[in-house]
């Protein structure tokens, strides 16, 4: 698998590469479809017919913002924090709402990129006029903990697109942990998460005949490539979906179609692939009430109130911290 000089691994990166390659099976991050080139394919996978997920909380949003925005007023006012903000472009039409409502919130977008909050916060005052936006850049984390020292107000923290699911349960707990963590009494956390469903409705939304899903995954090699210097022909792998209905759980791979061998000099390594060897790429995880609360139970949160489509395919909860340890 390794020529005979050392690998070498400068970045995490090249790290999470050699490890996942160098496994048996083999797999790589989902977090590292996402370049330049893999938020745009997202963006497109977002506006697939197939891809139910994005108009399934657009419809949430649209058919239950009064009771969304009663939830989230408060005497003072909030402060309404959101993580993984993108471009936006859902949450306008709540934020368009709470403005129409003329409640009293700042919006606070969370993102590791000040170029992609820039351009958020521009488009936001000339979609939003009277909009008071005042991103935060950094990761997650280090803004939530900023944030929770200065807590002179409700805070909503907002987290869409059922992003949860792209996380196995142990790390999705430590997440909502870490949420939990900043939070105070009287504040809410409102979160997407995708629910089981007919089995058939979620494979096809992770399995596009355009081919978009399959890009999106196969950008990470291309990735690799690039900024590993390495070989990898896209030609040589095909994108597959799986769903298990009992677990809930849609997994994505792509398998090598012929026995062959990539080098990726960057790291001075070479990687065997047999016929039909897989890399496993992502989970995306689907939901019901049950697994939601024992998730929320795990991370001392509890489940207030949740919001529906029509067809019940996603859901959007409030949770609070659990008294006990407030
Ligand atoms: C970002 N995340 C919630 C998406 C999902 O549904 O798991 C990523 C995605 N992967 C394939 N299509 C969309």
């Amino acid at each position: 698998m390794e020529t005979e000089n050392q690998t070498l691994l400068t970045t995490t990166f090249e790290e999470d590469v050699y490890n996942g390659l160098s496994s048996y099976p083999k797999y790589l991050y989902s977090k590292y479809f996402y370049d330049e080139i893999g938020d745009k394919l997202f963006q497109d996978i977002m506006a697939l017919p197939e891809y139910y997920l994005t108009n399934a909380e657009y419809d949430i949003f649209e058919l239950h913002k009064e009771a969304i925005t009663s939830a989230f007023a408060a005497p003072q006012g909030f402060d309404l924090i959101e993580l993984g903000a993108g471009d936006g472009k859902k949450t306008k039409v709540l934020l368009s709402h709470l403005l129409q409502q003329e409640m009293d919130f700042e919006y606070l977008p969370i993102d590791i990129s000040q170029n992609a909050l820039d351009k958020l916060e521009l488009a936001l005052h000339q979609e939003l006029p009277g909009i008071k936006v005042k991103p935060q850049q950094g990761t997650y984390f280090e803004v939530l903990d900023r944030l929770s020292k200065f807590n002179e107000r409700k805070k909503v923290i907002m987290v869409l697109g059922s992003n949860i699911g792209n996380l196995l349960h142990d790390r999705a707990i430590e997440f909502l942990r870490s949420i939990q963590e900043s939070m105070n009494a009287g504040d809410l956390l409102f979160m997407g998460f995708d629910q089981k469903k007919h089995p058939q409705t979620i494979l096809n939304a992770y399995n596009d005949p355009t081919g978009v899903t399959a890009a999106f995954n196969k950008n990470v090699l291309t990735r690799i490539n690039r900024e590993l210097d390495a070989n990898f022909d896209l030609e040589k792998f095909m994108h597959w979906e799986t769903y298990d209905p009992e677990s809930g759980t849609a997994k994505s791979y792509l398998v090598a179609t012929e026995a062959q061998k990539v080098g990726i000099k960057k790291m001075n390594l070479e990687i065997s692939f047999d016929q039909w060897e897989t890399i496993h790429t992502e989970i995306s995880q689907k939901y019901d009430d049950k697994v939601v609360r024992w998730l929320a139970s795990e991370a001392s949160l509890e489940i207030v109130r949740s919001f529906t489509d029509n067809d019940n395919y996603y859901k959007n909860y409030v949770f609070t911290k659990k008294l006990h340890c407030i």
